[in-house]
Parts: C-alpha cells; sequence; structure tokens
C-alpha cells in the first residue's frame, strides 16, 4: 500500500502523475514491488548504500564473474545488484529522501570501538538465547520485509525456511508476498507477524485471528510513518495488478473478481489505517493475548509508554533510513532507550547492523537481539533461500569470533565496558 510497495512504471504522463501522487498519499504499509521496465530511462537515484558516500561496502573489488563467493554482506549487497532490474535494486537499498538516517545507521555503529581484554581465555561461545520465552541459536533474527516475491522466486517461504533452519525467528511482514497461512505452511520455524492495520477493524480482527491460528508467537507492530524514496519515485513503482489483488485477498480484505485494477488501487490507499494512537493498543489487547511487541522506538519516552501499556517488546528501529529522514540512528538510541525500560519488556533493535560486530555492540549497550533487513533481502535476491541461509551464517560466524576474541563466552557477558564511545 505505500512504497513499502510495488511499483511499475506507466508510461503516459497523466498515469505518472496519477502514481507520483498515489506515492506522496501513501505513508504507511504494504505490498510488494514490481520492477522498472524503462531502465534504459536516465536516472540519478542515490541507490541508497552503494552511493560514492557510503560508508559502507568494503568488498566493491568482489565481481561475481571472476567466481568467487560471497563472504559477507556486502558481497551479497553487490550480488543483488547485479541479479535485480534496478528498480527492484534501489527498492531495497534506498532510504528516504537525502538518505541521511541511512547513512547514519551504518556510520554510527562504525563509530564504536571494541576495546577486548586479553588473554580471556575463552574458546567456546554459547550465542543462543530466549526471546518473550522462545528459545533461538541466536540473537540474529530477520525482521518483516515487503516483497520478497519480487526479489526471488522462492521469496518470504525461502526466508521462512532459512531462519527455521538457522533456529531463529523471521518476522513477516504484512505486506511479504504471501498469506500467513501460507507462510505458515512453509516451515515450522518460530514467526512474528507484523501488522499493519486495517481501518476495518472487523477485517484487523479477523486477520489477527488468523495469525493466531497459524501459530504465529507474536505481533510486531509497526508505527514510524514519512516515507519518501526519491530513487521509487524516479523509478515510478507501481503495484502489479496480480500483485496488489493477492496482498488485499491475503489480507482479508473483501476483494471481488470484477474490481478492475484502478478499483484496487483506490481500495488501497483507503484501507490502511495510518493514524493510529496509543488507544489502539487497548483494542488490539482486547482481541488476541498474543505478545505484542512496538517497532519504531526512537524515544525514551515512547518506550516509556509502551511498558506503562504493557506490551511486551520495543524495536528500537528507524524503519532503516525508510521513513522519516533526519531522525537518529537506532543504536545512538538504544542505551537511552535500554536505561528506562529496566528489563520490564524485550528490547531489540534493526537498522544498520552488517556484521557480527555490530550484534556485539547492540548487545552490549542493552539489545537482547537485532533485526536484520537488508541483509537478507539482499541474500534472498543472491541466491534465494540458500542466500538467506549463508547471510545468516556469516552473522554467526562473525558474532562467534567477536565473542571470542572479547572473552565473551555467553550473551550475558557482553557489556558496556567493552566498547569505546
Ligand atoms: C525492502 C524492505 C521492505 C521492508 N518492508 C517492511 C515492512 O513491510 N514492514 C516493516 O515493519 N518494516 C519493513 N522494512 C523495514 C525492516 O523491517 C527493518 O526495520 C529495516 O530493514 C532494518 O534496517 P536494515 O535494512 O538496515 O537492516 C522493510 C525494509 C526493507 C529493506
Amino acid at each position: 500500500m505505500t512504497s513499502e510497495e510495488s511499483l511499475f512504471p506507466r508510461k503516459t504522463n497523466s498515469m505518472n502523475r496519477r502514481f507520483f501522487s498515489k506515492f506522496l498519499a501513501l505513508g504507511t504499509g504494504s505490498v510488494g514491488l514490481m520492477p522498472s521496465d524503462s531502465d534504459s530511462t536516465e536516472k540519478t537515484a542515490t541507490g541508497g548504500e552503494d552511493n560514492p558516500d557510503s560508508t559502507v561496502n568494503n568488498s566493491l573489488k568482489f565481481n561475481p564473474l571472476f567466481g568467487q563467493v560471497p563472504a559477507c554482506v556486502a558481497d551479497f549487497q553487490i550480488l543483488a545488484k547485479t541479479a535485480l532490474p534496478r528498480a527492484t535494486y534501489e527498492y531495497i537499498t534506498s532510504g528516504s529522501t537525502d538518505e541521511v538516517t541511512l547513512h547514519e545507521n551504518l556510520a554510527a555503529f562504525r563509530r564504536i570501538r571494541i576495546l577486548p581484554p586479553l588473554l580471556a581465555g575463552v574458546d567456546r561461545v554459547d550465542t543462543s538465547t530466549s526471546i518473550l520465552g522462545q528459545s533461538i541459536s541466536m540473537p540474529i533474527l530477520i525482521a518483516p520485509v515487503a516483497g520478497q516475491s519480487l526479489f526471488h522466486a522462492d521469496g518470504v517461504l525461502g526466508s521462512a525456511r532459512a531462519a527455521a533452519a538457522a533456529h531463529t525467528i523471521l518476522g513477516v511482514s504484512s505486506s511479504a508476498g504471501n498469506s500467513v497461512e501460507e507462510i505458515a505452511a512453509a516451515s515450522s520455524g518460530p514467526k512474528w507477524f507484523q501488522l499493519y492495520v486495517p481501518k476495518d477493524r472487523g477485517v484487523t480482527r479477523q486477520l489477527v485471528e488468523r495469525v493466531h491460528a497459524s501459530g504465529y508467537k507474536a505481533i510486531i507492530v509497526t508505527v514510524d510513518l514519512g516515507e519518501r524514496k526519491d530513487a521509487d519515485l524516479r523509478n515510478r513503482f507501481a503495484l502489479p495488478p496480480s500483485v496488489l489483488r493477492k496482498h488485499l485477498i491475503d489480507i482479508g480484505f473483501p476483494i471481488t473478481k470484477d474490481m478492475s485494477y484502478s478499483d484496487l488501487l483506490a481500495f488501497n490507499e483507503k484501507a490502511w489505517d495510518l493514524a493510529l494512537d496509543w488507544k489502539f493498543f487497548d483494542w488490539l489487547r482486547s482481541v488476541t493475548n498474543l505478545p505484542i511487541l512496538l517497532k519504531g522506538v526512537l524515544r525514551p519516552a515512547d518506550a516509556q509508554q509502551a511498558i506503562a501499556l504493557g506490551l511486551d517488546g520495543i524495536i528500537v528501529s528507524n524503519h532503516g533510513g525508510r521513513r522519516l529522514d533526519g531522525v537518529p540512528s537506532s543504536i545512538e538510541q538504544l542505551p537511552k532507550i535500554a536505561d528506562v525500560m529496566d528489563g520490564k519488556a524485550e528490547l531489540l533493535l534493526d537498522s544498520g547492523v552488517r556484521r557480527g560486530t555490530d550484534v556485539l555492540k547492540a548487545i552490549a549497550l542493552g539489545a537482547k537481539a537485532v533485526l536484520i533487513g537488508r541483509p537478507s533481502a539482499w541474500a534472498l535476491a543472491a541466491e534465494g533461500e540458500l542466500g538467506v541461509s549463508k547471510v545468516l551464517s556469516f552473522f554467526r560466524e562473525e558474532l562467534i569470533l567477536a565473542m571470542q576474541t572479547s572473552g565473551c563466552p555467553s550473551l550475558a557477558a557482553i557489556k558496556k565496558p567493552l566498547l569505546m564511545m
């Protein structure tokens, strides 16, 4: 429903104007994307993290044509760029407007130094943990990501199988590309459903009931707003009819066969509640006893409010720099939020996690676990389910090395004094 959604370019000026306005109107939500059919047109998209100012990507010399194998997240980014139409790659990779927050997410992690004690005598380390009572093998989860069927034929079903094989949790976007039941059938691994909220609370309620019945372990409510991605506007992404139709049906909206594409677009624009307030959580609590996590928290006061309402978890996140540009990095806000949380709810972080050392830093600053967005999306685009498995392995191996080197046999041993800030 939003530009977290897909888009395909239209050729007439009137259609272009229409899609452009549509994007201005969209604020939050769902749906998948369709690659541009006009890659030859001149575009000046910054292209997200791989622009010349980027602080990421230390492996630009990596070239899949030379038969090398990916060794890190940055390699998967390059492979995804090779594999995908430009518009789809930029949909995944870019951030809102000037991408200040996108770049700050990465820079802020890099500014933090690790100062490990020597001769700590640590050989084996245990990366396992438990979140909301769910045991997982490592503190690295897959973030909810829309439009996965456009990245690779494996889609979110491949991500679900890879997460289950790695014994970690999959965040399932409201707009992942498959129904909650299809994703549940793909693997028995633990899943959290990320809810964008239909205005019709009857539809919302039925969706939440289906999520529960399908065995999902928690609901993530994403509340950050303000998306405006220049690259997507230039590329004129729009929801392809079949993707839009399936998405709306998967949510449970009353979509009929006789609805034209423009009917579907008009329906989609009005279907979602973009003006939630805190009262929504009283309503959500009244219809489900699943744990609820709030995603998009950057202010300590909002974390306190979530705790006061009895929510079960906070995800410190700026949506990977895809919402309002200019907000601070998640990792900068994490210690301030950890201070007010006082262990009263689960504390997680996403936005800018690219290395095992980033995971170590987030845990040292108070997070129980992190979620990865673009890393798993690039890996899925490059190699499908196998790619997602590989990227999870890279994170696990890098975290193990960081823990061994820092003298931390367990996650509980990772403490703030390890860091120089
Ligand atoms: C292509 C893409 C689609 C996304 N779709 C959603 C979504 O549907 N719902 C949501 O809550 N977050 C969505 N996100 C945000 C991620 O859940 C996560 O917050 C973000 O990617 C973390 O930053 P990172 O990409 O730097 O790891 C999306 C991110 C990407 C890259």
